[in-house]
This record gives C-alpha cells, sequence and structure tokens, in this order.
C-alpha cells in the first residue's frame, strides 16, 4: 500500500520526461511558448473579470488593480468598520442619552434643582463645588482656554450655580446632557453611560482632568444626585414607598455605589442591614469575558439594553422573559420590565458600536512604582500554583473561558445579591486594572476594604496555609495587574 503513491509519482516523472524528448525539435518549442502565454493571457483575464464583478459594474475595468484590490480588500473592510464602530460606541458611550431626558428632566425634574430659583428652577441650585462634592467629574480639554485661565487665577465663583450651568452648556460634566432654553436656563437634563463608568485623572485639579472612559467613578453619589430630584413620585410608586423611605434608601448608597436591582425587586436593605447597592464596576478590559455584571446577568449587549432601558429610563427595546418571575423580581414583574418596547427606539442601533467601543477599551497598567515587581513575581507563582487562584480567574482575562460563575458556597460568601439574579451565583471577577478600582473596596458589595482582606479570606477559607510574605505577595501580584 505505502508504494502505491511513490510508484504512481515516479510513472508521472517519466511521462513528462519522455513527453519533453519529443519535444525537441525548435518549431515545436515555439509553439509550446505560443500556448503557455495564450493560458497565462486567458487566467488573468479570466481573474480580472471575476474581481470586477464583485466590485460592481462600474470598476470592472479598473486600470490599477493593486490599487484596486487594497481599497476593496476584506481586511481594509474589517479594518474600516472597526475603526468606525470604535468611533461611534465613544460617542454613544460619552454623549448618548437614549431619550432618557423624559425621566431624569421631565419627570423627575432633576434639570430644576440643578439651575436653582435663580433660573427658574427649585432651590439652591447645584453649584460646581456641590457637583464636584458628589463625584461629579469635569473634563478639562473641553474647556475654554479664557475659562481655563480664570479657574486658574481664581476668578470663577465655584458656589454659582451658573458655573455649572455654563459647564453642562459645554459638555463639560461626565455623563451629564443638558437642553438649554433660549434664557439660558435647563429645559431637561439626561444621564449617559460615561456618569458612572468614566473618571478623569485630576490633571487640573481635584474632580477635574482629562477623561479616563471606562473608569468606575467610585467617587460619584448617584443617590445624592436622585434624591436632588424635585419631584420622585414615579419612583416612589414603583417601589411602593413614601418618601421618608426612598429618601433613606438613597441616602444608604453612599458614594461609588448603585443598586441596579432594586428597581426589579424593591430590595434595599441586606439581611444584615446594610444597603443592597453593589460597587459601580469598571467597563474596560471586558473582551473575552463570557458573562458581565456581577452576578452574570448577560454579556454586554445584554446588560446595556437592559442598562439603557431599565435604569436610565431611555426609550428603546428591551426584552428578558426572566425577570417575569414574579416571586423573584416583583417590581419588574408588576411593570412589565422583561418585555419593553418603544417608538422610536433610540437604543437598538446603537447595542453594536457601544459594545465595540465598551470591547476596545484596554484595562489600564499600573504606574510604575505602585508595587514592587519582584514581589509581585512571587505573587504570580502563588497564583497558578500554591493558592489556585488561576484555577477561576484563568489569565490573561482573569476569568473562566465558558460559563464564568459560582455558587456562594464555591467562594465562601453569603448569597444575598447571588438569589437577586437568575442564575443565583456570582460572576468570577475580571482582576485586570484592579488598582483603579481599590476605593470602595472588593466584592460586589465592597465587603473586603483591601486586596489583604480578600487575600485572607481566600486564606481561610481555601485553607490555603499562606504564610504572611505570601500573602504580601499575592497582593502585590493582584496589584501588577
Ligand atoms: C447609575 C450608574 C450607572 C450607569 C448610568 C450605567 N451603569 Fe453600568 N453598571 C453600574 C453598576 C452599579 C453595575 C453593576 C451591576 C450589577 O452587577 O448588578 C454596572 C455594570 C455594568 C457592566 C458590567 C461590567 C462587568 O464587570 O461585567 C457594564 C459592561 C456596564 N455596566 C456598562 C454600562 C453602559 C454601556 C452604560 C450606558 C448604557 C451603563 N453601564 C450605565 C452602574 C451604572
Ligand atoms: C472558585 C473560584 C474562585 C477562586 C478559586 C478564586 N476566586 Fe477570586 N473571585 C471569584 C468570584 C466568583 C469573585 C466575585 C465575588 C463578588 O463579586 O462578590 C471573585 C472576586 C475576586 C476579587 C475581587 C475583585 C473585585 O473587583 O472586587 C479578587 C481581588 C479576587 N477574587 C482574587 C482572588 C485570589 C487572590 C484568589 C486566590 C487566593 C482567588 N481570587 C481565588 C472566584 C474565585
Amino acid at each position: 500500500m505505502n508504494n502505491t503513491p511513490h510508484n504512481d509519482s515516479s510513472s508521472l516523472k517519466n511521462d513528462a520526461v519522455s513527453m519533453s524528448r519529443s519535444l525537441q525539435s525548435g518549431k515545436e518549442r515555439v509553439l509550446v511558448k505560443i500556448i503557455m502565454m495564450l493560458l497565462v493571457v486567458t487566467f488573468t483575464l479570466l481573474c480580472s473579470l471575476g474581481g470586477g464583478q464583485a466590485q460592481g459594474p462600474n470598476n470592472r475595468y479598473e486600470e490599477n488593480s493593486e490599487r484596486d484590490r487594497e481599497q476593496t480588500g476584506i481586511d481594509r473592510q474589517i479594518g474600516e468598520h472597526a475603526g468606525r464602530m470604535v468611533e461611534e460606541g465613544r460617542l454613544i458611550f460619552r454623549n448618548d442619552t437614549f431619550g432618557d431626558e423624559a425621566f431624569w428632566g421631565d419627570t423627575l425634574k432633576l434639570h430644576r434643582a440643578i439651575e436653582g430659583a435663580k433660573f427658574g428652577g427649585v432651590g439652591p441650585g447645584v453649584s460646581p463645588k456641590t457637583a464636584l462634592a458628589v463625584g461629579l467629574k469635569v473634563d478639562m480639554d473641553t474647556l475654554p482656554q479664557p475659562l481655563v485661565q480664570q479657574i486658574k487665577q481664581g476668578k470663577v465663583n465655584l458656589d454659582d450655580p451658573a458655573i455649572t450651568l455654563a459647564l453642562v452648556k459645554l459638555n463639560a460634566v461626565l455623563g451629564v446632557q443638558g437642553q438649554f432654553n433660549q434664557d439660558g436656563s435647563l429645559k431637561s437634563i439626561g444621564i449617559t453611560c460615561a456618569l458612572c463608568h468614566s473618571t478623569v485623572d485630576n490633571a487640573f485639579a481635584p474632580g477635574i482632568g482629562h477623561r479616563l472612559d471606562g473608569w468606575a467613578n467610585r467617587d460619584l453619589n448617584v443617590g445624592a444626585i436622585v434624591s436632588l430630584a424635585p419631584d420622585l413620585s414615579v419612583v416612589k410608586n414603583l417601589l411602593g414607598v413614601d418618601d421618608a423611605t426612598l429618601k433613606q434608601v438613597l441616602a444608604s448608597w453612599g458614594p461609588g455605589r448603585f443598586d441596579a436591582e432594586l428597581f426589579l425587586d424593591g430590595k434595599a436593605f441586606r439581611p444584615d442591614g446594610k444597603t443592597a447597592a453593589t460597587l459601580i464596576p469598571p467597563a474596560f478590559g471586558l473582551a473575552g469575558v463570557n458573562l458581565h455584571t456581577y452576578t452574570g446577568w448577560g454579556g454586554v449587549s445584554h446588560w446595556n439594553a437592559f442598562v439603557a432601558n431599565l435604569e436610565m429610563h431611555g426609550k428603546g427595546t428591551f426584552y428578558d422573559p426572566r425577570l417575569d418571575d414574579a416571586g423573584k423580581f416583583p417590581v419588574a414583574a408588576r411593570n412589565g420590565f422583561g418585555n419593553v418596547r418603544n417608538d422610536p427606539d433610540l437604543i437598538s442601533a446603537k447595542l453594536p458600536a457601544l459594545q465595540f467601543y465598551q470591547l476596545a477599551i484596554p484595562a489600564p497598567k499600573p504606574p510604575t512604582g505602585s508595587f514592587e515587581p519582584a514581589a509581585a513575581a512571587r505573587g504570580e507563582a502563588l497564583f497558578r500554583g500554591k493558592a489556585s487562584c488561576a484555577q477561576c480567574h484563568v489569565p490573561p482575562t482573569f476569568t473562566e473561558p465558558g460559563w464564568n460563575m459560582h455558587t456562594p458556597a464555591d467562594i465562601g460568601i453569603d448569597d444575598f445579591q447571588a438569589k437577586r439574579s437568575p442564575d443565583e451565583r456570582y460572576r468570577t471577577a475580571p482582576l485586570k486594572g484592579l488598582w483603579s478600582h481599590q476605593s470602595g473596596g472588593f466584592y460586589h458589595d465592597g465587603r473586603f476594604a483591601t486586596l489583604m482582606e480578600v487575600v485572607n479570606h481566600y486564606n481561610n477559607f481555601k485553607r490555603l496555609n499562606l504564610s504572611e510574605t505570601e500573602k504580601r505577595d499575592l497582593v502585590e501580584f493582584l496589584k501588577s495587574l
């Protein structure tokens, strides 16, 4: 059997040799050359015709076929598409309210509290100082040079709500979009993804700097901002609570937290009496991660549609019949959150670019000097070996490729937050860029104040027998991610 192909090929070779011998005369050689040339020409023509058809009739006989191939080549198409999607996604992430002004402005009338009585609203208004104090961030790159100079010279009154309005008008306040009347007062206000998932690098002053998209804003006091709204009746009705209760709930969140499940199940506090709100997570380093949110509600696009429709109150389409479970999600089931339809739909068409953008945001690298490299290297060996962290936090995404979910018992914590989600599990947290969101603590509810507390938890729960030095090395590794 083995010999058969060998024999075949050698007999082919023999045929070729005898053929070339029989074509010795000069005439015959010329003839062969002509036939060969004709074949090449025909082949080339056929190829260019085929390519031309694919490009449409107009380009069929384009002279420079090399350039032609480059312009219409699939690689280039894909590259251009990716670039366009990232650009579009950036704008949506930063500036798109999905029509949620109808909720934050028209319904809650938040804009009236921001502008204050002087501009026809209510109350004292929100000064830049107050805005910064509740964790709102200002993008210094949108500020005109004269204003920058005036701020530097202390000539801008940071107690004046008029300055806040000017900043909103310049699109300088991250995640806040204002609509203005002719007289400069606010007509309405909306919020964007950047409100919670962006911050600034404080290059100009605390709270004022260059945008850092994807970073968790752990200073942002969402509860304090919402409770500024003059008319919270819709929220009270939704949850079936009185004013005092709602204010108490909003006050319990504190900086860097928001409760995305409150508007599904109406649970505001954990059994131990602490707030049920979770920490705002980063929206970077998500490429390659299967399920998102602390309890793995879905992929990026599922959650984006969820948030844009149900939390930001934009106008779109959302379908998730898991929310029809009245036992688990009474508020959502009562209000039909599992099947939302709006016409026009201002969300669905934006989901592809929005997802593209988030997947394109890399986790930020830790600053040099923020961790000890030799200790981090030893920590990495422990992470992969003795401490078996990498079993779940699989590098380089640091979550499991596949169904990245665990029971509360797997990680030795209570099931309160897990039970507020469809799969009743916790998602293995991707660990890249951990250093950038240390304020507020770790795990979904910040129960561990420091990375050492996290390591101590695993050490006790999993009986890892780590020495104090090993624990420190492991922490240095976590800081290096
Ligand atoms: C009011 C603050 C707030 C706004 C606005 C907001 N988010 Fe979030 N986001 C959160 C919180 C809190 C969570 C965690 C929810 C959970 O796990 O239950 C979260 C989770 C996420 C996650 C999951 C991250 C991970 O680690 O898996 C992504 C992605 C995300 N948000 C993207 C967005 C996008 C895109 C928008 C705009 C359409 C948006 N968010 C608007 C607060 C916010
Ligand atoms: C059985 C799987 C599993 C193992 C093993 C495991 N983790 Fe985790 N880890 C998780 C899950 C799930 C979460 C999310 C918990 C939450 O959100 O409440 C998490 C969260 C974390 C966080 C918090 C991240 C954040 O953004 O707050 C850190 C840090 C962490 N793990 C480090 C480690 C280290 C270090 C080890 C090894 C000693 C380890 N993990 C072992 C599953 C695991």
